[in-house]
């Protein structure tokens, strides 16, 4: 469980290099286990999420070698994989942990592979909709079956023989579509795939870097499979180095706008433009940042950021079409935005309702009981700009970016913060509160 004390800092000062991407690491494990031949993974996330997803495909016959084995490299991990019809039938089931990415990804490498498989995670995960990723892997020929008629977790899948679809997406997400992307790899046919807004693309361009059939037009991507028994052409071996997470970057580059006399700069993030929206929206907010030396790591653009506080900061009011682009920051920018002047309003993130959390409640409960005044919406949050912080007790619900978030708001208070659950944090982000310690002045 554990809980953590926080109050008001005088500055924060320095260089920081964010933990790895907890997406691309996810990817990386996965993709390069169905790859053929040995892969290399550099800088991979040591945290809970991604080490599920490496745990389920060791589960799956995949064999796996850790740091200890490969000294002079500390993060890397060197992946044997087994290429497309390679896996082998788990003999237990999978515990995909709190990690709702693990869960819908692996799924659609399942709906290609005919054996047996469950899949369950912890009480957060048995609660998020599965019938996003269900009702089209049927759809393509898939056996699957889950709790409470198709919709929830565990589920129970029987696949192979799977054959190409055409999907219309009713929502924009990033991890139903490298669901059926890699179904589509094991499909008899083409899998046409449309997003009706454009969702994290790290499937995409690892995948076609691995030589897989994907086109991309806009928001319609096509992915050529191969006859599932037939030995068609093979994913190639991966040798990637992850960059680091722009939504863990996010805290930091938020509380360096907030806390006063602040400077820091923050090295190596991921800057893929699926997922910055919110440098567009602190843009539109009057903050002070600075992309520098945007360079291209393993096919992801990178950059280093540099943040100032900012002298002030305008309420906002963003939609629909941005969201996805910040899907993961929203709980940090309703805090962003209780510090602006005016009112914000954040509307279109119905989807944050079925998060690791529902974020909107979460973050609209603990943003009144430190003196924000919040307005609940049933697609997002109308937020009042406060210059006052109270010292409150603020509930996780078990949900890391909740508790991250509220730990920077705990930096601008008088009072004390205390944030209760702060263990969820360890899913995508161990090292955070010792991020913040460097950074204080
Ligand atoms: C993710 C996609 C997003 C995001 C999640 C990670 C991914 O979820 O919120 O943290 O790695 O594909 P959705 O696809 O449900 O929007």
């Amino acid at each position: 469980m554990n809980r953590v004390e926080l109050k008001k800092v005088k500055s924060l000062k320095g260089e920081i290099t964010p933990p790895p991407d907890k997406s691309i690491s996810h990817r990386a494990v996965m993709f390069a286990s169905i790859a053929e031949g040995k892969s290399i993974v550099r800088n991979f996330l040591w945290a809970e999420d991604p080490i599920n997803t490496m745990n389920a495909m060791r589960m799956l016959g995949v064999e796996i070698e850790q740091p200890s084995a490969i000294s002079h490299q500390p993060s890397a991990i060197v992946i044997h994989g087994q290429g497309l019809h390679g896996l082998r039938e788990p003999f237990d089931v999978i515990n995909c942990g709190n990690s709702g990415t693990t869960m819908r990804l692996i799924s659609g490498i399942l709906a290609g592979n005919p054996f047996f498989t469950v899949l369950t995670g912890d009480d957060s995960l048995k609660q998020r909709p599965m019938a996003r990723v269900i009702n089209p892997l049927q759809e393509m020929g898939a056996d699957i079956f889950a709790r409470n008629n198709d919709k929830y977790p565990p589920i129970a899948i029987k696949g192979g023989g799977v054959k190409g679809i055409t999907c219309k997406m009713p929502i924009a997400s990033a991890q139903v579509k490298s669901c059926l992307i890699l179904a589509g790899l094991y499909a008899d046919g083409t899998t046409i795939i449309t997003e009706p807004q454009k969702s994290r693309d790290h499937t995409e361009r690892m995948l076609k870097a691995m030589g897989a059939d994907i086109e991309v037009d806009g928001l319609t991507i096509k992915v050529r499979g191969q006859r599932s028994e037939v030995r068609g052409q093979e994913l190639n071996p991966l040798d990637i180095t992850i960059p680091a997470d722009f939504s863990s970057a996010a805290f930091f580059i938020v509380a360096a706008l907030m806390v006063p006399d602040s400077e820091v700069l923050i090295k190596g993030v991921g800057i893929n433009p699926t997922r910055t929206g919110l440098l567009d929206v602190i843009k539109d907010m009057g903050g002070n940042l600075r992309i520098e030396n945007i360079r291209d790591v393993s096919g992801e653009p990178v950059a280093d950021i540099y943040c100032r506080t900012a002298s002030s900061l305008k309420a906002v009011k963003i939609g629909a079409d941005i969201m996805p682009s910040l899907i993961d920051e929203f709980p940090i920018l309703c805090v962003l935005a209780a510090q602006a002047d005016g009112i914000s309003e954040i509307r279109g993130a119905e989807e944050l309702r079925v998060k690791e959390s529902d974020r909107i409640k979460v973050m609209a409960e603990g943003l009144r009981r430190i003196g924000v005044e919040v307005e609940e919406l049933p697609d997002g949050m109308v937020i009042h700009g406060t210059t006052h912080l109270k010292g409150a007790t603020i509930e996780s619900h078990g949900d890391h970016r909740v508790a991250m978030a509220f730990s920077i708001a705990g930096l601008l208070s008088e009072d004390r913060i205390t944030i209760k659950d702060t263990a969820c944090i360890d899913t995508s982000f161990p090292e955070f509160f010792n991020y913040i310690e460097r950074l204080i002045d």
